[in-house]
């Protein structure tokens, strides 16, 4: 399949690069005032107090931070992080496995923590609330449970999904955490920071034009930056100035409000076939060839952000918004 330039989720040609590109405290993290805010006072309450720090959950679309932000608590602690993806572990073993060697204090990070078996997440909840484990041990109806103290530790949860989290799962973070769409101007601090690393030259005005291009999203902006360094490199002796940046964009197929040919494909969808909606999200993706959760939570979140499409419990929506973007009339109202 064709790489799409503004998929927020992380491709494996990011991986590397953003090591490189993540701040590595919390003051150099921009914008999310305020998760950023909060984070900073049980932090420090946490440090005073010689405690661990109470588990917390993150969410919010992908590509806004959320592992970072996690890697950013544990170094502000001072403890080590292990990191874990909810659908990679098939077994409560794998995670028991995990837990025993966590230390005093130490962060464990659980990404797509929506996606953990129920099996596993149930071994979880005793290890949150008392750090203890109960584990089953012998076979067929020789099975006895042993139980395994753990240290105090932390967990970090990151998820695109709030409403999959079961509740028991969601009641045992003392922090819950939404982490927001950035708004251009932290965008574009996110772009310069970017630009300082790399040690590449850029116009103020092809800075903002990246930002407002990144859809709310620093993982965008970051690997759009990447995109027009190159063309910069190639032909302006590496200095990304403003003419650079729209011509190279405008050919990577992304417009002045950072959407591309996916976005397009389905607003027209909505607009042409379905006549501007309700229509339902099944019926779009079987329209588009796409999978209905890639629709859920990669394109519409930012398309209902900036009010392209509404959502109604009949289904989809076009916007005028989306009738102007496709250069469409509105009759909309005329006639209701
Ligand atoms: N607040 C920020 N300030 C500066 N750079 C940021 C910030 N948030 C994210 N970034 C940059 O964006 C990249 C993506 O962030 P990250 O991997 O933490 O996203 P994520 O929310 O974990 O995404 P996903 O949900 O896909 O796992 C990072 O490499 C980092 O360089
Ligand atoms: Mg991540």
């Amino acid at each position: 399949m064709k790489e799409r330039l503004v998929d927020p989720e992380v491709e494996a040609f990011d991986k590397e690069e953003e090591l490189s590109l993540r701040p590595l405290k919390l003051t150099e993290y921009i914008g999310q005032k305020e998760a950023k805010e909060m984070l900073d006072v049980y932090i420090k309450a946490a440090l005073k107090r010689n405690e661990s720090l109470d588990h917390v959950l993150l969410y919010g679309p992908p590509g806004l931070g959320k592992t970072t932000l996690a890697q950013i608590i544990a170094n502000e602690l001072g403890v080590n992080i292990k990191v874990i993806s909810g659908p990679s572990v098939e077994r409560s073993g794998d995670l028991a496995a995990v837990l025993t060697t966590l230390n005093e204090g130490d962060v464990l990070f659980i990404d797509e923590i929506h996606r953990l078996p129920r099996y596993v997440e149930e071994v979880l909840y005793s290890a949150m609330e008392d750090y203890v484990l109960d584990i089953m041990v012998g076979k067929d109806n020789q099975t006895r449970s042993i139980r395994v103290n753990l240290p105090p530790f932390t967990l970090v949860g990151a998820t695109t999904r709030f409403g999959d989290l079961s509740s028991p799962l969601r009641d045992r973070f003392g922090v819950v955490l939404r982490l927001n769409y950035y708004t251009n101007d932290e965008l574009a601090e996110i772009v310069k920071r970017t630009a300082k690393v790399y040690d590449a030259k850029i116009e103020d005005a092809a800075v903002l034009n990246l930002a407002r291009r990144s859809r709310g999203t620093p993982r965008i902006a970051n690997r759009l930056f990447r995109r027009v360094r190159d063309f910069a490199d190639v032909i302006n002796d590496g200095v990304i100035s403003n003419d650079i940046c729209s011509k190279a964009l405008t050919k990577l197929g992304i417009d002045d409000d950072g959407l591309d040919y996916t976005d397009y494909r389905y607003l027209r969808a909505i607009v042409e076939t379905f006549n501007g909606g309700p229509v339902g999200v099944e019926s779009l993706a079987a329209t588009i060839s796409e999978e209905v959760s890639t629709i859920e939570d990669v394109y519409e979140p930012y398309l209902l952000q900036e009010g392209y499409i509404k959502r109604s419990n009949r289904g989809r929506i076009a916007t005028e918004k989306a009738y102007d973007k496709l250069n469409v009339k509105y009759l909309k109202g005329l006639f209701s």
